[in-house]
């Protein structure tokens, strides 16, 4: 089939990229080691601690969020250490996986994949730790594949109140840019963050934000590294350099996104995200399927993901919705395969983009014949109208 118009990217990410990054990056490429690159490199380096909410530094990585996870690791920990994770969903999981791989002993608190990490497990886990045996505890801020966040200031209160030194390390690869997140003021040592997502840029850039125990633990740490190193990449960067060819043009696009999330203001940004959120819950909750994450407390503001009723399939549903109305959703991971579908709802996003993307689900709920009720493109419609005429009215974190 032929489609027109622009296609829906409504996957958790990779988002769809705005316009203006585009263009900002459609430029010929320059010289990464002339005086013109380090006023751009200084100038995104300073930027992006707007957005991880620090004074601290960021260092940035040519590279996907897993090179990020590994850069966390390799930076602080030596292998033998123990850590405290949490199975929160797939992506949980799989930052497991890359420590298991780096020689750490992780203590993986079982989840059901419907909740975050509770800041109770976390209190009781390092009372327990006498000898403060875990070096760290490693927590996917918002699980992508499920739908759920981890309410990391509260778990920083529960690390505060057993008095553990434990590091406090957090991904926010679908968070940042779209949900509060307070790296300096939550005390994190290391926040993973990526490019294409909250940030509105193609995939290829990662971040790590770093704190000033995470530079103590560096000096202390004897895992292998040279891609990863971040004392080389924090010397070159200050005077705008990196240690090896950054990704030039993705940097000039990351300049724009950053403008962009400032012109709208971060506590809008973040309004934004709830409000879409709120709507697609409501449009959920209509059309009578439930959603995975069942804490309200926890529900992202990112990502929904929703389960199809017993005996049918989610992917199906996905293709009869991208090959009739040209829209991707999100698939179940592992576990979730089959069982869910997810709509992201984050990014370059606004209002009518989401009513879009409701119709389009509720036309593939009827023509796969997926049993439901009407009415979700209403309730959401609703929660949105009376958002626009009175915007206090809705959830705002
Ligand atoms: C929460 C989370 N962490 C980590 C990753 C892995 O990032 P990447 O696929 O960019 O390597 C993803 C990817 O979607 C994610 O959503």
């Amino acid at each position: 089939m032929v489609h027109t118009g622009r296609h829906f990217l409504q996957i958790p990410g990779p988002t769809n990229v705005p316009d203006r990054v585009l263009r900002a990056m459609d430029r010929p490429v320059l010289d990464h080691r002339g005086n013109e690159f380090a006023v751009l490199a200084k100038e995104v380096l300073q930027g992006l601690r707007t957005i991880f909410q620090t004074r601290g530094p960021v260092v940035i990585f040519p590279a996907s969020g897993t090179g990020a996870w590994e850069a966390a690791i390799v930076n602080t920990l030596n292998p033998g250490d123990r850590v405290l994770m949490f199975e929160t969903g797939h992506f949980s999981s799989l930052w497991k996986q890359v420590a298991e791989k780096h020689g750490l002993k992780v203590a993986y608190v079982p989840g059901n994949w419907r909740r975050g990490a509770a800041a109770s497990d976390v209190e009781t886990q390092l009372t327990n730790d006498r000898q403060h045996s875990f070096k760290a505890v490693m927590v996917v801020h918002n699980e992508t594949s499920t739908g759920v966040t981890s309410r990391i200031g509260e778990i920083r209160k529960a690390m505060d109140r057993t008095k553990h030194p434990a590091l406090l390390m957090v991904d926010t690869i679908s968070s940042l840019g779209s949900m509060d997140y307070r790296h300096e003021e939550w005390g994190v040592d290391v926040t993973v963050g990526g490019s294409q997502k909250g940030l509105m840029l193609p995939p290829g850039l990662s971040f790590n934000a770093i704190s000033e125990r995470a530079i103590a633990a560096n000096q202390r740490c004897s895992m292998p590294r040279y891609y990863w190193d971040w004392m080389e990449m924090l010397k070159l960067n200050q005077n705008g350099f990196f240690p090896y060819t950054p990704a030039t043009n993705l940097l000039y696009g990351l300049k724009e996104a950053i403008a962009m999330l400032h012109e709208e203001g971060l506590s809008n940004v973040f309004a934004r995200h709830a409000r879409h959120g709120q709507a697609t819950r409501a449009a959920a909750k209509a059309w009578g399927l439930e959603i995975v994450c069942e804490e309200p407390a926890e529900y992202s503001n990112s990502a929904t993901a929703i389960f199809m009723p017993e005996g049918h399939d989610a992917d199906h549903l996905r293709e009869v919705i991208l090959e009739n109305f040209d829209m991707s959703l999100g698939a179940g991971l592992s576990k979730l395969a089959k069982k869910v579908f997810r709509i992201g709802h984050l990014g370059h996003f606004n209002d009518l983009m989401l009513m879009g993307t409701l119709s389009g689900v509720e036309m593939g709920l009827r023509l796969a014949g997926v049993p439901h009720r009407d009415g979700g493109v209403k309730a959401a419609m609703d929660l949105l109208v009376a958002a626009a005429a009175k915007p206090q009215t809705v959830l705002t974190k």
